[in-house]
């Protein structure tokens, strides 16, 4: 009989594993799918706070010159200390319409150039190279990046930068063997309102942060036709779960210094039925001839080892107004972004002097709040907002990042996003995605710095 019971035991547990092989999958423990984090293998180290030797001029390959590669070629050739060398993509007419916007630019067109399925493979190559930057198809992320780093070159790649945790893992475990920086370029912790609350609340002015909420609502309508061989239609037909949870993920675990002295612990997702989705699917592909995965609106909430909470939102197919949320509850006040800039620092009257009043706590009147938000400018946005708004890049935020990355680099500092940073925000694709097809099972999430995750004190942009 004991027997008997040990081998069911088994057996239960075969079928509620998944990924065991790499070491990097999930089993199903007491109603919870609790993910694995395998120790480092040798000859790795830790990233954090990692630095290289500072790098004279940060001689950058470009790989991915649609929508986002192209743009990136605005902003890149005016960086102080960075220089385009290289460029890349599947179609050489792309290749050549970037080199002219070089010459527009007033800079030399890039020495070396690629086209064709593999071309990324010689870019990632060549000697004289010191940063990959990828903006191409989610899938092709992690293992153009890895490749790099085997190549001994940095890597900034767009969001999400993996869509799997073992690609997560993949990232993170490169990085820590090859001693690259490997950062995901998310650029809305770089938006000016978000850049200000993350100095207030750095400052105490609303008190404890306990809870956060982001998203990325944002009705693609116009887009879907634009993306090369259909790329982003074809994952959100195959995937349930928030796909693109980076946009809001990222600067709200800043305000909660995740793995700087918090970590994210559980998580939990639900979605709405595909009913745009399938209505998108059935206009594209025809009447029933796919069935569309992805959800109409996809919430994910996360709880932290220090007991906050995170809110995040996907919805890409309603007609909505674009909506980031970036919400912030503190015990001493709130912030919130959208539809338009609010601050309340607990200034509200305590004495409700009428049951109908649900008004006692007050924004902030724009004046008040326009002077708040002046004198704790980031210093960041202090110095770079005039020429960020300038040049350009949803508004100028993808103009500081790309400049915060190459000063990181020029003088040899630490930068304000990690690997860890791309491994945890880009491992709610698969998390959610698991603990919506499991009945919204809570999913106890990977520990990706392994047990190091208060080791460093707070989110800092360093400076020399
Ligand atoms: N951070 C942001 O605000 C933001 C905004 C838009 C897109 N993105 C991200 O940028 C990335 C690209 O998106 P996009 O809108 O530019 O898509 P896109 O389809 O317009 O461009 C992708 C490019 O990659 C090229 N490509 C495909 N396979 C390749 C290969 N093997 N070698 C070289 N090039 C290859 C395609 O030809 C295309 O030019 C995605 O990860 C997306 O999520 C980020």
């Amino acid at each position: 009989m004991k027997r008997i019971l040990i081998l069911v035991a088994l057996a239960v547990c075969v079928c509620a594993c998944n990924g065991t092989d790499s070491g990097y999958g999930y089993r199903i423990r007491d109603n919870r799918i609790v993910y694995n984090t395998p120790p480092r293998p040798a000859g790795q180290q830790s990233m954090l706070g990692f630095a290289c030797d500072p790098i004279d001029t940060v001689r950058i390959g470009l790989v991915g010159l649609g929508d986002r590669g192209y743009s990136a070629l605005k902003r890149l050739p005016i960086i102080e200390y960075a220089s385009v060398v290289a460029l890349c993509d599947l179609f050489p007419d792309r290749v050549e319409k970037s080199q002219e916007r070089l010459e527009k630019m007033g800079v030399p067109r890039a020495l070396h150039e690629f086209s064709g399925d593999d071309g990324w493979k010689s870019l990632c190559e060549l000697d004289d190279i010191d940063l990959v930057y990828l903006a191409v198809p989610w899938q092709l992320h992690t293992p153009m990046a890895v490749y790099a780093m085997e190549h001994g070159k940095h890597v900034a790649i767009e969001v999400p930068a993996a869509t799997t945790v073992e690609e997560c893992w993949a990232l993170v475990n490169t990085s820590e063997r090859t001693r690259r920086h490997c950062m995901m370029l998310e650029n809305c912790c770089y938006d000016f309102f978000e850049l200000t609350c993350l100095n207030m609340a750095q400052q105490g002015l609303f008190g404890e942060v306990v809870h956060v909420e982001g998203s990325y609502c944002h009705n693609l309508a116009p887009w879907w036709d634009g993306y090369q061989g259909d790329w982003r239609m074809i994952y959100n037909r195959d995937h349930r779960g928030d796909v693109y949870p980076t946009h809001g993920l990222g600067p709200v675990c800043q305000l909660l210094n995740i793995h700087r002295g918090d970590r994210m612990d559980v998580l939990v997702s639900m979605d709405t039925d595909a009913f745009n989705g399938q209505a998108k699917a059935d206009e594209r592909y025809g009447e029933g001839a796919v069935d569309y995965a992805n959800g109409d609106l996809t919430a994910t909430l996360i709880r932290t080892r220090k007991g906050k909470s995170i809110l995040i939102e996907h919805n890409v197919v309603e007609p909505r107004p674009y909506n980031r949320m970036y919400q912030i509850v503190g015990t001493k006040g709130f912030a919130s972004k959208y539809p338009r800039p609010g601050l309340a620092l607990g200034a509200g009257s305590q004495e409700v002097l009428d049951s109908d009043d649900l008004d006692a706590e007050r924004f902030l009147s724009d004046a008040q709040r326009d002077s708040v938000l002046a004198a704790y400018k980031h210093p960041i946005a202090r110095e770079m907002e005039d020429l960020a708004r300038k040049v350009g890049g949803h508004g100028g935020m993808d103009f500081i990042m790309d400049s915060r990355l190459i000063y990181c680099l020029h003088n040899g500092l630490p930068l304000d996003e990690d690997v860890y940073d791309a491994a945890e925000w880009s491992s709610v694709v698969e998390l959610s995605e698991v603990s919506i097809r499991h009945g919204s099972m809570p999913v106890v999430m990977p520990d990706f710095t392994r047990g190091e995750w208060d080791r460093l004190d707070g989110v800092r942009f360093a400076v020399k």
